[in-house]
């Protein structure tokens, strides 16, 4: 079924040739996303934090044909170089945002992309390119029509979600929640929305330390491991505890106790890595270097009483958040005890962004 909402209006100006280039954050959920529907909306909510310099920046060169077909035209580059291996990602996210986007249909669309990160490392890749994608495809669509910046944003959202779920949540800044729940009326399946009510100035510039345990490909990609929830027999309990963690996180984000907030945080990060070991087959994306870091950062949590604590995503790599005042101690910790746990030492120092930017 069509959201009429997002299908283009009509077409009021001629453009024959035009580039728009994007660069778009990941993001770190807090409430994990893990279990979607057919129609790509999610089986629970999620909260995140937007990063700010783990991106991906786009650059799309729009050159209008006479296309007779209904399927998109592209070709893609990927760190410099024609890419096979993301086409049927990018065929699929087209096949299903051509009915909103009709005027792509018009064009032949040049993509190249790269990202600050490595590749699958864990990091949320998906999420910076397909939101970074579809902010370049919107910036088509404000030429082409009539839209304020408020609806240019909300069907970026709408559409990078198409793309990949979590990468609705790439958007915009700061925190943001994606999906539907009793406590904010403004929720939607079908994109995500900037949390601007009083936040805590603790959560301000707030840290996250990413240590690359692991850059090989997922074992197991996010796509197969949502589609094992279906089937999982805690899916129903999950998504219960994920309302009730919303709740309980967004009252921690207002009172800004940060002990309550690192136990609501590792839990979920320990629950979804369980969701998967319960899964059918069952799989597990940690590696051991993964639970020695967790053990010595609860460890240095106690004995230091810095409010500093991890979340995973569906990876290896662990992500150390912590408040910018502590940045000093965090660092030296890792530096001294976790980067030995790394790939060649690796981690990558980043913090909670204002969102993306068109360059
Ligand atoms: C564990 O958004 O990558 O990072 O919608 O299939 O593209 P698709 O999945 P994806 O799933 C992310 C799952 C997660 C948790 C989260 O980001 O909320």
């Amino acid at each position: 079924m069509l959201i009429q909402e997002f299908i283009s209006k009509e077409i009021s100006a001629e453009v024959n040739e035009v580039s728009f280039s994007w660069e778009s954050p990941s993001n770190i959920a807090l409430v994990k996303y893990w279990g979607k529907n057919l129609d790509q909306t999610p089986k629970n909510p999620s909260i995140s934090f937007t990063l700010s310099d783990c991106k991906t920046t786009t650059s799309v060169l729009f050159k209008k044909i006479k296309n007779t077909s209904k399927i998109i035209d592209f070709e893609l580059f990927f760190e410099g170089e024609r890419n096979i291996s993301f086409r049927t990602k990018i065929e699929k996210f087209f096949s299903t945002i051509v009915a909103y986007c009709p005027f792509l249909l018009n064009y032949h669309l040049t993509i190249s992309s790269s990202n600050s990160f490595p590749h699958s490392s864990g990091i949320a890749s998906s999420a910076s390119a397909m939101s970074a994608l579809s902010l370049c495809i919107m910036s088509l669509e404000k030429e082409l029509t009539l839209i304020d910046d408020e609806f240019f944003y909300k069907k970026a959202s709408f559409i990078s979600r198409i793309g990949s779920g979590s990468a609705c949540r790439s958007i915009y800044g700061g925190i943001n929640f994606w999906g539907t729940h009793s406590d904010f009326s403004f929720g939607s399946d079908l994109y995500s929305t900037q949390i601007s009510k009083s936040i805590s100035s603790k959560f301000h510039n707030y840290r996250d330390a990413i240590l690359i345990i692991d850059e090989g490909k997922k074992e197991v990609s996010s796509s197969v491991g949502h589609e094992l929830m279906n089937d999982n027999p805690f899916s129903q309990i999950r998504f219960k505890l994920a309302k009730n963690n919303i709740s309980k996180l967004m009252k921690i984000l207002e009172s800004g106790n940060l002990n309550e907030f690192c136990n609501l945080v590792e839990s979920e990060a320990l629950m979804l890595h369980s969701l998967m070991m319960s899964s059918t087959p069952s799989y597990v994306l940690m590696k051991p270097a993964t639970l020695s870091v967790i053990n010595l950062i609860r460890e240095f949590r106690k004995d230091s009483n810095i409010p500093v604590c991890f979340t995973l995503d569906a990876g290896a790599n662990v992500h150390i958040l912590f408040p910018e005042n502590f940045s000093q101690e965090v660092i030296n910790f890792i530096k001294k005890k976790l980067s030995v746990f790394c790939v060649k030492q690796k981690y990558i120092l980043d913090f909670i962004g204002t969102g993306p930017k068109q360059i």
